[in-house]
C-alpha cells in the first residue's frame, strides 16, 4: 500500500477513517450495506477511567443502539465479531455475551461461533476462579457469508498421518493446508510485557483481529471498529490491504490510532507474530522476534503462508 489516505470523517475514497467522537454519531453518517466486518470490544461498564458505569439495563438499551446501527452499515455478506468479558456487580458475574445476544437476535443476526478467547494471565481471584478467558460471538448478516477458510488455517498436529488402508492408501490423511483453528483460541493478551503494549488498559493483541480478517474480508474490504481504543484492528485490517473505520471517544486513544499507522507506514510498528507459539516455561523452542510492520510492503501477511508452506504436505511424497 502507498501512503494510508487517512480521513477524520467517513469517506470512500480514504483508506482509513479515524473518527473522534461518539460511534453512534460516526453510524449515523454511514451508508447501508458497506461494511464487511465490524469488530469491537465495547465498553464493559466496569468503571473503567473512559467509561460512566450504568445500571445493566441502561448499559444494554445504549449497545442495543450501537448494534442496530451496525447492522444497518454491515454489508449483506458482512459479520459482526462483538468481543466481551463480564459485567461485575458487588462481585457477582453477568457473562455480557449472554445478555446481548438477544438483541442480536431480535435484529436478525446469526450467530456463528461463540469463540472461547483464552489467555493465560489477568488479575487473580480469591474468591473464584481467576478468569481467564473472553467471548468473541460471531454473526452473520445472512446465510452467506465471506469466510476464507484456508487463510487462516493452522499446522495440523500429525502432518505426515497417511491413509494406511483403502483406496486412498499412502496418501496424506488431513489437509495439506493445515487445519481449522476450531473456536477456541489461545492468545496472549496485552499485558506490561507484550511488544504492541500502548497507555491503553485493554488493547485487543493484533493478531487476534488479523484471524478474524483474515477470515471474514476480502482485500479493499472495509472492517469498522465502533470502540477503536488504540486502534488494534484499524492495524490488523491495514497490515492486510482492507480499508478501515474507527470511533473512539477520548483524544488520546485517537492521537496514539494515527501513530501507530505512521509508525507502520516507517516500517517500525513491531506487533506479535501470528505464528510465534504461546510461551512455555518448560520448552525450550526458537522464539520468533517481533513482526515489524511495514504498510508500503504490500500488506498482505506473508508470514503465515511461509509457515504454512514450510509445513506444507504438497508435492511431497
Ligand atoms: C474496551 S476499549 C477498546 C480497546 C480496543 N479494542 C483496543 O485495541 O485498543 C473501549 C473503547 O471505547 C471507547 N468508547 C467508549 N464509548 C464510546 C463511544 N460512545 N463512541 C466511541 N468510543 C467509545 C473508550 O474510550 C475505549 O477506548
Amino acid at each position: 500500500m502507498s501512503k494510508v489516505k487517512i480521513s477524520s470523517k467517513f469517506e470512500r475514497s480514504a483508506d482509513c477513517v479515524l473518527y473522534h467522537g461518539d460511534c453512534l454519531t460516526m453510524l449515523s453518517g454511514m451508508p447501508d450495506n458497506l461494511v464487511k466486518l465490524i469488530v469491537t470490544s465495547p465498553p464493559y461498564n466496569i468503571g473503567k477511567s473512559y467509561e460512566k458505569t450504568l445500571g445493566l439495563g441502561e448499559y444494554l438499551e445504549e449497545q442495543r443502539k450501537v448494534i442496530r446501527e451496525c447492522v444497518r452499515v454491515l454489508h449483506d455478506k458482512g459479520s459482526i465479531c462483538w468481543q466481551v468479558g463480564n459485567y461485575v456487580n458487588k462481585g457477582e458475574f453477568i457473562p455480557l455475551d449472554i445478555v446481548l445476544y438477544p438483541i442480536f437476535d431480535s435484529l436478525g443476526m446469526r450467530l456463528r461461533n461463540r469463540i472461547i478467547w483464552h489467555f493465560g494471565h489477568g488479575l487473580h481471584a480469591s474468591k473464584r476462579f481467576s478468569g481467564r478467558y473472553e467471548v468473541i460471538l460471531w454473526f452473520t448478516k445472512g446465510n452467506e457469508y465471506t469466510f476464507n477458510i484456508d487463510a487462516v488455517r493452522v499446522p495440523q498436529k500429525y502432518p505426515n498421518k497417511k491413509y494406511f488402508k483403502g483406496p486412498r492408501k499412502g496418501q496424506f490423511s488431513c489437509n495439506p493446508l493445515g487445519k481449522n483453528p476450531g473456536d477456541v483460541w489461545e492468545v496472549p493478551n496485552v499485558k506490561a510485557n507484550h511488544v504492541e503494549k500502548t497507555l491503553h488498559p485493554c488493547q485487543f493483541p493484533v493478531e487476534l483481529i488479523e484471524r478474524l480478517v483474515l477470515s471474514m474480508t476480502d482485500e479493499r474490504d472495509w472492517v469498522l471498529d465502533p470502540f477503536m481504543g488504540s486502534g488494534s484492528s484499524v492495524i490488523a485490517a491495514l497490515i492486510h490491504n482492507r480499508k478501515s473505520i474507527g470511533a473512539e471517544v477520548m483524544p488520546d486513544y485517537v492521537k496514539m490510532a494515527r501513530q501507530r499507522i505512521l509508525s507502520a507506514e516507517k516500517g517500525d510498528l513491531r506487533i506479535r507474530p501470528l505464528e510465534r507459539p504461546v510461551h512455555d516455561p518448560n520448552a525450550h523452542g526458537t522464539n520468533i522476534p517481533p513482526r515489524l510492520i511495514n504498510l508500503k510492503d504490500g500488506g498482505a501477511q506473508p508470514e503465515l503462508f511461509e509457515t504454512l508452506a514450510k509445513y506444507s504436505t504438497r508435492g511431497r511424497g
